[in-house]
């Protein structure tokens, strides 16, 4: 069996700094987006950010609706290589639909391209991302996230749902993994 990791999280951004982060990202983009939106989450690394967003975003104002989508991109260990999977499917339609994809971490931009492309081919009347944190890394894909938290540093972050291993997204914080 494997054990639960006993590493070390140095704090990057804290619950509060989370909170009011979300909170004004979901007042700008109730403000950009004022009609009816349909939130689609990428599972599983964003579901902790879009459980706040979506009560930010009625404390804004907006009444969202909200689907879930699984990919993955297959790849070893923290490398993404590009090729992305569909492991779970949207079930409302988008057709006609003000769309807004929400990704945890925008990174290579592969996952945030497919969507994007998959959204659009089946005809949505607008759409727009948002990701919680943009790591300052070069794209392979030609895109960037129309709102965005927190840009951060080249570095691997868990917690508020981003994993190693399927670990640490319970944590209420973010932080960098520093190995034992
Ligand atoms: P991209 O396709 O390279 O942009 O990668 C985006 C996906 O990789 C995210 O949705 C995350 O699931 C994962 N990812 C990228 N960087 C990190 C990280 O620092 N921690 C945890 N997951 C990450
Ligand atoms: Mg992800």
């Amino acid at each position: 069996m494997m054990l639960p990791p006993t590493d070390r999280i140095s704090v990057l951004f804290s619950e509060e700094q989370i909170a009011g982060r979300v909170q004004t990202l979901a007042d700008t983009i109730a403000k950009k987006l004022p009609n009816d939106l349909m939130l689609i989450a990428l599972l599983r690394g964003s579901f902790v950010f879009t459980a706040d967003l979506i009560r930010a975003l009625h404390r804004s104002g907006s009444r969202p609706q909200v689907d879930f989508m699984a990919l993955s991109s297959y790849g070893t260990g923290t490398k993404s290589s590009g090729n992305v999977v569909i492991n779970r499917d949207i079930t409302e339609s988008v057709e006609g639909r003000d769309v807004l994809i929400v990704d945890d971490i925008l990174e290579t931009g592969g996952t945030l391209y497919y969507a994007r492309s998959l959204i659009k081919d089946r005809g949505a009347r607008s759409l727009n991302t948002v990701v919680l944190l943009d790591k300052k890394v070069p794209r392979k894909a030609d895109i960037n996230a129309d709102f965005v938290g927190f840009e951060i540093p080249d570095k691997f972050v868990v917690g508020y749902g981003l994993d190693y291993a399927n670990y640490y997204r319970e944590l209420p914080y973010i932080g960098v993994v520093e190995k034992n």
